[in-house]
Order: structure tokens, then sequence, then C-alpha cells
């Protein structure tokens, strides 16, 4: 042991993921709404390492694209990619010189808990191990890396595809998660040869290295073998995925929330939602949204990075995106709530109306058919169907402002910029491009002509054809 409490990570994420067939790297492939290599960094960060390497290859420039933002990550290029020994190796540069302990994570592995690392740093340590092999026992152990033990301990790993079918057997897999001492590693990684049913440099080598060399190798087994599911295809990714959602819904309905049928409601991992709210079949809720309590939310709405209120009900068939909801509003069905809107209690807005930075004072409604875009309406107004602001001259995006107690008749539109004062009324059908004062009527439309006796002098007689 080098003595030193220095800890490294080191992301293995250079792979092509031949078994995806996606032009997208793997590690960029979404697991419950994000990106698994998030998840992966996520889980990293919470060792608070001095260091993070982030092996990269097969599309670096879009990985690199995707995580630019993230300061603390050193990104190492492996070209060509020859297998994950290979891939360490790349990180001896950033490491030269330092001391301490490399934990090294797979960008496949995406489940992986802060706790259990926290396990293996500590173990590792406390052991003195030179490396330590997280495994888990599996029922179907197919795919993975099998441990081969001797009297009880790990003497080497053994790849599915190089393994005897007596070692296919095994149902001690490797993780491809490990702990290492820094010292002896960079130097063994050397002697790792390609001589394996798939010509690369296996890391998987360096156990038996170790064994060769005297130097101790631990394992720590895991309980919960789903935390170290690797993802190497599309139906591994639906199945972790599920996994990861299906571990949020019973922690939401432990907490109180009612779930009609779980199994088709997804919650993407970031979400809140307090309890008594009601969730039906085919709902999601995306991203970073927050809901209140005893919200009713009906069957095939979508939310995504929205904070909702308490009592807020929602109809079925609606979206809503980067929007505020108040407590005690009512939506939908089909409404469109668009970023940058904001709903006040108990607002309502009811079925085909869309609304997009826009803000809608409290009790105010907008119950039919209308878009309100760039606009900021007071309280108590009433929205008759069939408004619109228009908003848009082609060019420029207009505000228009409708004050406290104003009332919009039915099928009018509002041309941007333009007010409505408080507690004025717009004449049903109106095309409203000049201010309404405060308690006025505008009206704008053709004025009505009705011709008398008109029906009855166009009758005439029949054509005889
Ligand atoms: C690897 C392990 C296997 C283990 C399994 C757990 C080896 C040889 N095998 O197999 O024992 O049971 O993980 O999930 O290590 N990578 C690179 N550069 C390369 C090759 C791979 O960065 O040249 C990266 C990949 O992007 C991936 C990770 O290393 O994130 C693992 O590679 P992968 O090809 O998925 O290995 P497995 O076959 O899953
Ligand atoms: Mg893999």
């Amino acid at each position: 042991m080098s003595g030193s409490s220095e800890t490294h990570v080191v992301v293995l994420a250079a792979g092509q993921g031949t078994r995806m067939k996606s032009s997208l790297p793997k590690v960029l492939h979404s697991i419950a709404g994000r990106p698994m290599i998030e998840r992966v960094l996520e889980a990293a960060n919470s060792l608070s390492p001095s260091t993070i390497t982030l092996i990269v290859g097969h599309r670096s420039d879009v990985v690199r694209e995707k995580l630019g933002k993230n300061q603390n990550i050193a990104f190492v290029l492996q070209e060509p990619q020859l297998g994950t020994a290979h891939a360490l190796q790349q990180a001896e540069p950033v490491l030269a010189g330092r001391a301490g302990s490399v934990i090294l994570l797979s960008g496949d592995v995406p489940l992986l808990s802060p706790n259990t690392l926290k396990r293996l740093l500590e173990m590792h340590r406390g052991s003195g191990a030179a490396a330590t092999v997280v495994t888990a026992t599996v029922d179907r152990p197919y795919g993975y890396g099998r441990i081969v033990r001797s009297r009880g301990r790990i003497t080497r790993i053994v790849e599915e595809r190089d393994a005897s079918p007596t070692q296919r057997q095994i149902k001690e897999i490797n993780s491809g998660i490990y702990a290492f001492d820094l010292a002896p590693l960079f130097d063994a990684l050397r002697s790792i040869a390609s001589q394996n049913a798939q010509g690369e440099f296996y890391l998987t080598d360096l156990i038996a290295i170790y064994r060769r060399r005297k130097l101790p190798v631990e394992t720590l087994l895991v309980d919960n073998a789903q935390e170290i599911r690797g993802i190497n295809s599309r139906s591994e990714l639906a199945e972790v995925s599920r996994l990861v959602r299906q571990k949020k819904n019973e922690e939401l309905m432990a907490a109180g929330v009612t779930f009609i049928d779980p199994a088709t409601t997804y919650v993407d991992p970031e979400a809140e939602i307090a309890a008594d709210t009601v969730l039906h079949p085919g709902v999601v809720i995306e991203g970073r949204t927050r809901i209140g309590a005893a919200c009713e939310i009906q069957a095939y709405v979508r939310i995504s990075d929205s904070e909702i209120g308490d009592r807020v009900t929602i109809n079925s068939f609606c979206l809503i995106s980067g929007a505020q909801v108040a407590n005690g509003a009512a939506l939908g069905p089909f409404a469109h709530l668009r970023p940058g809107t904001v709903v006040g209690e108990k607002a309502k807005i009811g079925n085909f109306v869309e609304l997009k930075n826009t803000n809608l004072g409290p009790r105010s409604k907008a119950n039919h058919l209308s878009y309100l875009g760039d606009a900021t309406v007071g309280a108590d107004v009433n929205v008759g169907a069939g408004t619109i602001t228009c908003n848009y001259d082609g060019v420029h995006k207009h505000r228009t402002v409708i004050e406290d107690g104003a009332f919009i008749g039915s099928d009018s539109q509002l041309v941007a910029p333009v007010t409505v004062g408080k507690g004025a009324y717009v004449g049903a059908g109106s095309s409203i491009v000049e201010d309404v004062p405060a308690g006025a009527l505008g009206i704008a439309r053709g004025r009505q002509n009705n011709v008398e006796g008109w029906v009855e002098r166009r009758k005439g007689s029949p054509d005889k054809t």
C-alpha cells in the first residue's frame, strides 16, 4: 500500500458498443431519461475524487460535447480501441507521479450506487489489496467474465468467449468495477497480452498477473446484482430503464403517492411528487419536475421540467413543459403548456388551449381553443373560446397585456403589442389592434346587416333538368 489516501476515478467509455447497432456512442444512450454516462459520473463524484479521467474513443467528439460543461473531467482519447486494459493504460499520463487508489468504472454500468462505491474504497484500503474486484452472483451469467476461485480465493477472471464449458457454469461474475492501488498498476498493465478470442487486451487478465506476482487481490460481492448490470444491447437498455423506473415508483408509493398502474407510469428519478397525488395510467413525468400534494393527474399526461402546486387537476392528454402551475389550478384535457408558462392559483385552462411564455393570473380562465403566447394576463380574466394572441409579426415577437377582470369575447384576435385595460370588454369576433382602455368595450368587426325577406325572394322556381 502506498499510504496515500487520494482517490482517482477512471471511467472507460471508448468502446463503440457494437451490439447496440447505433450511430450514437453507447454511453450516451439514456436510462430513464438520462445518458448512462451521466449516472456513472454522478456515482464517481460521490467519492469526491482528486481526479476523474474519462477514456473516450468511438465518436469522442459527441461524448465530449455532451459532457463539455463538466470542468473536473480529464478526457483522454483511446485510439484505436484495443480492449479494456489498453483503455486504462491511456490514463497513465494523467495519473503518473500520483499515489493512492484508482476506482475503475465502466461507462456502461450505470446503476452502481454511491454506497457500494464507498464500501469498495473502504474495503480496498482496509485490506491493503493491490486490486479489489466487485462481483455478484447471478442466475444468468451469460456474457459476463466469470470469477475463478481456488480454495476460496480469486485466481483469475475468464471471459465468456474464452471460458471452458465448466467455467461457463460459474455464477459469480465480474462487474467490471474495480479498485486498484496505483503503485503496481501501470507496470502490470504493460504485461497483458492479447491472446484471446477477441484479440483484445483484457483488463481482467490483471488478476492472474497479480496472483503470480503475489500481490493481494480481494473481491467485494454485492448482494444486489441489479446494481452492476452492464448494458451491451438495446434490450438490456430497456430492461435497466425498467428497473430504474420501478425503483422510483416504489419509493414514491412508499412516500404516499398513488399509482393506479405503476407498470405504465414513468417518473424520472430526479422528479419529486408529494403525498396523496394520484397518477393514472400512461402518465409520464420527466426531468426535474416537482408536483405538490393531492393532485389528480389523469391518463396520458406528459409533464417535463415543470413545477406543479398542490391540489392541481390535470385532465387527460396534456403536454406540459417548462411551466409553473399554482395550487388549485385545473388543466385540460388536451392542453399544451410550453416553456415560460405560469398558471396562477385556481386558474383554469380547458381543452385545445396552448400557452407559451405567458403568465395567467389567479382564477383566470381560458377554457376552449385558444393560443396565448407572450401574454401577461391578470387575475379574474375570462378568455373566450377561440381567442388568439397574434404575437409574431413575421420578424419579432410582441407582448399582449390583459389586465385584471377583463373579458375577451370569443373568437377575438389580439394583435400584439396591445393592452386590454382593467375590467375592459372585447366584443366577440374582434380583431383588436389598438389598446382598449380600462372599463371600455373594444369591438372591431364588420357590422351585421340583416336583409329582410332575402330567403323568400331568392327561392324562385327550381330548375327543371
Ligand atoms: C467487460 C469485462 C467483463 C465484465 C463486463 C461487465 C473485460 C475484458 N471484460 O466485458 O469481465 O463481466 O465488462 O459489464 O474487461 N472500453 C473501452 N475501450 C476498449 C474496450 C472497451 O473504453 O477498447 C469500454 C467500453 O466502452 C465499456 C467498458 O470498457 O464502457 C466495457 O467494455 P465492453 O466491451 O462492454 O466489455 P464487456 O464485454 O461488457
Ligand atoms: Mg459491457
